[in-house]
């Protein structure tokens, strides 16, 4: 099946925003608590600190806001918000009612559950809504994943943290910027990675190691064969941020350039589906991209899921060009 969209509705990006909590815990910190080091965590994953604190939702809505306020639009005029957690503030409502009234947004709202690669999930459903007629949807990942971590597994502890992270998209009458993309999951391995309800993350590291490493490369693999590029035409690659080895075997085995990575798990840990636009937002913000440049999502999660999506990035309009050419192709503009 060829999934590249061939659609007469795209999407483009008009804003990212980002959201981490202000408590910063080291793993100099984690080693008054647990039996491990700072040179420990480094080594095997890469990470040195992570942000604590805030509710999931406190998180979307500022991550929704900094994107919304980057686009200069009107929060009414967005359709639909599509936000990705794992950690719910309550399992009824959806935490996105709390995060859809606080941002005064129009149309309607859901969460998301695929894990660590919601954020991937939610952009590629998103792509599909505005092809179904939607114009704005906002697209968030955020997480406390805080709230679930055992702090005395040193096998977890060490590893996860909160954030959030938001795109706002638009509509266009073309391809737009999503060329291809790939989602998927093996249930079978659902026990490697879970969190029974009420509990706390229990996990196999070793396993997920493995199976992350082989389910980024085969989804990404996937995705560039159906943009019909090679892996060197990759200008960036915004891995989930779970490891730093992972993301650099699967580079390796991807043929993409280790510096070609976006990086930020040394300060965030893994915040699950925020981890995503966390690291590509720092990217964009850090100017490591230019128009045409192909970006290439790419995760894996509990499920065990994967997604991946190949953008061509451009800078967004400004207002003023937005409404010219909102006006141009008559439609609505807000
Ligand atoms: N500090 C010090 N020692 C630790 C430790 C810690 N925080 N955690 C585990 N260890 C110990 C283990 O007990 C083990 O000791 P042993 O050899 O005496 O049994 C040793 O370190 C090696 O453990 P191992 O599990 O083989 O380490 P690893 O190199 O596989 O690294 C992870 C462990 C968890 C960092 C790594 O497996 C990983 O990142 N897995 C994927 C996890 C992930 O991405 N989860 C999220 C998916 S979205």
């Amino acid at each position: 099946m060829n999934r590249s969209f061939k659609t007469l509705m795209g999407m483009r990006i008009l804003g990212w925003g980002t959201a981490l909590p202000e408590k910063v815990v080291t793993n100099h910190d984690l080693e008054q608590t647990l039996d491990t080091s700072d040179a420990w965590i480094v080594e095997r994953s890469g990470i040195r600190e992570r942000r604590i604190g805030d509710s999931t939702a406190e998180l979307a809505i500022e991550a929704g806001r900094h994107a919304l306020e980057r686009a200069d639009i009107d929060p009414a005029s967005v359709d639909l918000l599509v936000l990705a957690t794992t950690t719910p503030d309550q399992t009824v409502p959806a935490t996105s009612a709390h995060v859809h009234d606080a941002l005064g947004l129009g149309g309607g709202a859901f969460d998301l559950n695929a894990a660590c690669s919601g954020f991937v999930y939610g952009l590629v459903v998103a792509n599909s809504m505005l092809g179904a007629g939607n114009h704005r949807i906002l697209v968030i990942g955020a997480e406390t994943l805080s709230r679930i971590t055992d702090w005395n597994d040193r096998n977890t502890a060490v590893l996860f943290g909160d954030g959030g992270g938001a795109l706002l998209l638009e509509s266009v009458g073309d391809e737009g910027q999503l060329l291809a993309w790939d989602l998927g999951i093996d249930g079978s391995a659902r026990t490697c990675l879970k969190t029974e309800v009420g509990g706390k993350i229990e996990m196999d590291g070793r396993e997920v190691f493995k199976r992350a490493v082989r389910a980024m490369v085969d989804s990404a693999t996937r995705t560039i064969e159906r943009a019909k590029i090679r892996p060197n035409e990759i200008a960036l690659i915004v891995p989930h941020q779970a490891n730093i080895r992972i993301i650099q075997a699967a580079c390796d085995r991807l043929g993409i350039d280790r510096e070609r990575a976006a990086i930020v798990l040394d300060r965030t840990g893994n915040t699950s589906s925020a981890s995503i636009p966390l690291a590509f937002a720092d990217a964009i913000d850090a100017g490591r991209l230019r128009d045409g440049d192909r970006v290439l999502l790419t995760g894996f999660g509990a499920g065990m899921t994967w997604g991946s999506a190949l953008l061509r990035w451009q800078t967004p309009p400004s207002p003023n060009e937005r409404e010219a050419s909102t006006r141009q192709a008559g439609g609505s503009n807000g």
